[in-house]
């Protein structure tokens, strides 16, 4: 088997959640954690490294590292800078507020990166995403579609977890996404949505539903529940990781897996190079391989658009 490296960089609680994630793939034989806080990547790494002494590991080679460790990485995984800031207990805190700071630590990191390497594929999870992922992949030369952000991917979890709730099914039955900007803007695609077929119209039909379905119950109910996890636990984690690391199981194993993930669009929507967001893409070895423009109904291109404004006025907070 090839001896597949990951780089995360950034392990905070996204980061150390996502390196977890990563040593129990064991797809693994080397991952380099690296982070400002050079104890920390030290903690970290070495932490998970007494992990792999107990049976049910494999013996993943994982230490702290610097930037030059990523020259030979197959994947890197960014999670850096702080993922949400609250300032307001009751209020929603906005993905766009760490606009500023972030856009600063995203151009440090890519300044790093591309130092050593332009070879890696990148998956960014920095928040607000899609201002970073126009950031990381329009201001550094990176090789398209070798770099994108996991976008929409948790948002669409959240919206198939629940749906499935109000209609107890399992969620993977659930095929469905939500587009647009990562965040407060995210909108359901209810007219592709669908259990093994069954469309929007006959949910109510033929399974027993708590609620109606409704997309702007639905789609709220999604922006929500990130601040459900958010109030009650202070960050969020569990899911952002496994959608990263699913992400890099699909470059891995050159799976051509359609799913949700940010990318600057180039013409799709009437978008040429001037906003990256969240639409179905193909994933495969070189990341990225294909955009899927799918086609939207009236309603969702106007959420599309309202998103795409959201995101273009946070890329100018981030001086873009
Ligand atoms: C999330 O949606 C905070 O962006 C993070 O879980």
């Amino acid at each position: 088997m090839k001896n597949n490296k990951l780089a995360i960089i950034g392990v905070g609680h996204v980061g150390s959640y996502v390196l977890a994630d990563a040593m129990k793939t064991e797809l693994f034989s080397e991952i380099v954690v690296i982070d400002k806080d050079k104890d920390v990547a030290f903690g970290e790494a070495l932490d998970q490294a007494h992990a792999t002494a107990l049976t049910y590991m494999s013996n993943t080679n994982v230490y702290a590292g610097d930037y030059q460790d990523v020259k030979d990485a197959d994947i890197i995984i960014i999670a850096a800078g702080p993922s949400v800031i609250i300032t307001d207990k009751n209020a929603k805190p906005d993905r766009a507020l760490l606009a500023e700071v972030n856009a600063e630590v995203i151009r440090e990191v890519m300044e790093g990166i591309t130092t050593y390497t332009k070879d890696a594929i990148i998956i960014l999870i920095t928040n607000p995403l899609d201002t970073i992922v126009y950031i990381a992949e329009n201001e550094f030369g990176y090789p398209k579609g070798r770099l994108f952000g996991t976008g929409t991917m948790l948002d669409s979890a959240r919206l198939r977890h629940a749906v499935a709730s109000n209609y107890n099914i399992d969620p993977k039955s659930v095929t469905g996404y939500m587009m647009g900007e990562h965040g407060m803007t995210a909108f359901p695609v209810f007219s592709r949505l669908n259990v093994q077929g069954f469309g929007e119209k006959e949910l109510d039909i033929h399974f027993q539903g708590k609620e109606a379905l409704n997309r702007e119950v639905f789609g709220q109910k999604v922006v929500d529940t990130a601040y459900d996890v958010i109030t009650s636990k202070g960050w969020t984690n569990a899911a952002i990781a496994q959608a990263a690391i699913t992400l890099a199981k699909a470059v891995l194993l050159d799976e051509r897996s359609v799913y949700p993930v940010c990318t600057t669009l180039n013409g799709q929507y009437g978008y040429e190079g001037d906003v990256a967001l969240s639409m179905p893409c193909i994933i495969g070895k070189n990341g990225v391989e294909q955009q899927l423009e799918i086609e939207l109904d009236e309603e969702e291109i106007e959420l599309l658009h309202k998103s795409a404004q959201y995101i273009q006025e946070t890329m100018r907070i981030a001086g873009t």
